[in-house]
């Protein structure tokens, strides 16, 4: 079958690495890609958020499955677009994708099924955040309703600084996202990141993991869309992950389907774990990344049957197969980001390293400049690895890492040290 992926990220070239070794697939294409992919797939160029555009690509290029990879094109409908033209795709309708587009719609939808998680509050004006960030006091999280590119959830461990989002916010930093401000209270635990396939009724889960928010060792310094994850998250007891479907994720999809919007894609739920409980901190509609990095290198190939068994509504039949290993990514990124970082360095010493089923660098932002790899973005590479162990998996992941030549970029030294 011929097979789109769509974005071009480090999640992108994972999920296309998984998808080409399955027998199953004839043609791959990936849009736009980037340099990485570009050895595996072919790249194209095409407006991912433009359904119409989309479905138009595949009609051309004979296209039998889409998988959408980003949040964005899920929010803008690509995927009702593709359903509507009798083209098989895995993500959700746009009304499903709220559960990520909506934060104030996420905590509706717990409330309705009285699934755990923080007490809130919903406002669409400043004032009345304000009066109730006073009373509430720190520390408290301040979210952006909409989505914001992973920047609109604010952490407040102060007041002034929760009290300085709702500027922002109503301020219009977010756009159209922070027009509607969501509050909640403050929860301690440890976070982990839980990915459930489903196919509009029934849920198999699929891993856990956990990721590196933050650009400094320790988990210190500023957010970032994540330094490095590792899998399994052994945080993410199978007692929590029972607990998790039963008061979180199974209602969750059946009031979506009782709703008349059922989910059908990848659930991912970060989940916060606190003395033997979890509660649900946020859903995303999509892989994580670089999740979905350690998650492909466990799942492999299978990872393209699981995906059609969900847009075909036949995942009762389906089971995961499990290698009983572990996985890490570590993110090298450019020099300064999340900051200002400069684009077009050259990285050298890629070609020589090990490309296989236990190995693999995916590219997350990169470009090919007449034949050479140069960095494109922010986070440049996932370098990634399995191993019998974590420690192992590290090992094998940071020896690459010391291999790769690239003094514009950096990572940290430190991915897997909670579970380690
Ligand atoms: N790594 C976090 C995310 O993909 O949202």
């Amino acid at each position: 079958m011929n097979i789109l992926v769509l974005g071009g990220g480090g999640r992108e070239h994972a999920l296309a690495w998984a998808i080409m070794q399955n027998p199953k697939c004839d043609r791959l294409i990936v849009a736009p890609g980037n340099a990485g992919i570009d050895q595996i797939a072919e790249c194209a160029v095409l407006n991912a958020e433009d359904g119409s555009l989309v479905v138009q690509f595949c009609e051309e290029n004979a296209v039998d499955f889409v998988v959408i990879g980003p949040e964005a094109p899920l929010a803008a409908g690509v995927a009702d677009a593709l359903v509507a033209a009798g083209i098989a795709c895995f993500g959700p309708s746009a009304a499903a994708a709220r559960l990520e587009a909506s934060k104030a719609f996420t905590k509706e939808i717990c409330d309705a099924v009285d699934a755990p998680t923080a007490a809130w509050a919903r406002f669409d004006e400043p004032g009345a955040a304000r009066d109730y960030i006073r009373e509430k006091g720190a520390p408290i999280v301040v979210k952006a309703d909409g989505l914001a590119a992973g920047k609109g959830v604010i952490v407040a461990m102060d007041e002034a600084t929760a009290l300085a989002a709702i500027d922002d916010m109503f301020g219009g930093e977010f756009g159209a996202a922070g027009a509607e401000v969501v509050i909640e209270d403050f929860m301690r635990g440890e976070e982990a990141s839980f990915f459930v396939l489903v196919d509009g009724e029934t849920c198999l889960p699929i891993g856990t993991a956990q990721d590196h928010k933050r650009v400094g060792e320790g988990d210190t310094g500023p957010n970032t869309g994540g330094m490095g994850a590792y899998s399994p998250a052994p945080v993410l007891t199978q007692a929590l992950q029972d607990q998790a479907m039963e008061q979180i994720i199974r209602p969750t999809v059946a009031e979506m389907a009782r709703r008349g919007m059922p989910y059908q894609g990848v659930l991912y739920a970060g989940l916060m774990i606190d003395r033997g409980q979890v509660r649900l901190v946020e859903y995303n509609v999509r892989f994580g990344d670089p999740e979905c990095q350690v998650l492909m290198m466990r799942l492999g190939a299978q990872a393209l049957d699981l995906m059609l068994a969900c847009a075909e509504g036949r995942l009762d039949e389906c089971r995961v197969n499990w290698a009983d290993d572990h996985a890490m990514t570590v993110v090298m990124a450019a020099n300064g980001y999340p900051g200002r970082y400069e684009k077009g360095s050259e990285v050298r010493g890629l070609d020589a390293l090990p490309a296989n089923s236990r190995e693999m660098v995916f590219h997350a932002g990169t470009r090919l400049d007449h034949g050479r790899v140069v960095a494109n973005g922010g986070r440049v590479l996932n370098v990634t690895a399995r191993g019998a162990t974590l420690q192992q998996a590290r090992e094998r992941a940071y020896a690459m890492v010391d291999a790769i030549d690239w003094p514009e970029g950096f990572c940290r030294r430190d991915i897997g040290w909670r579970a380690l």
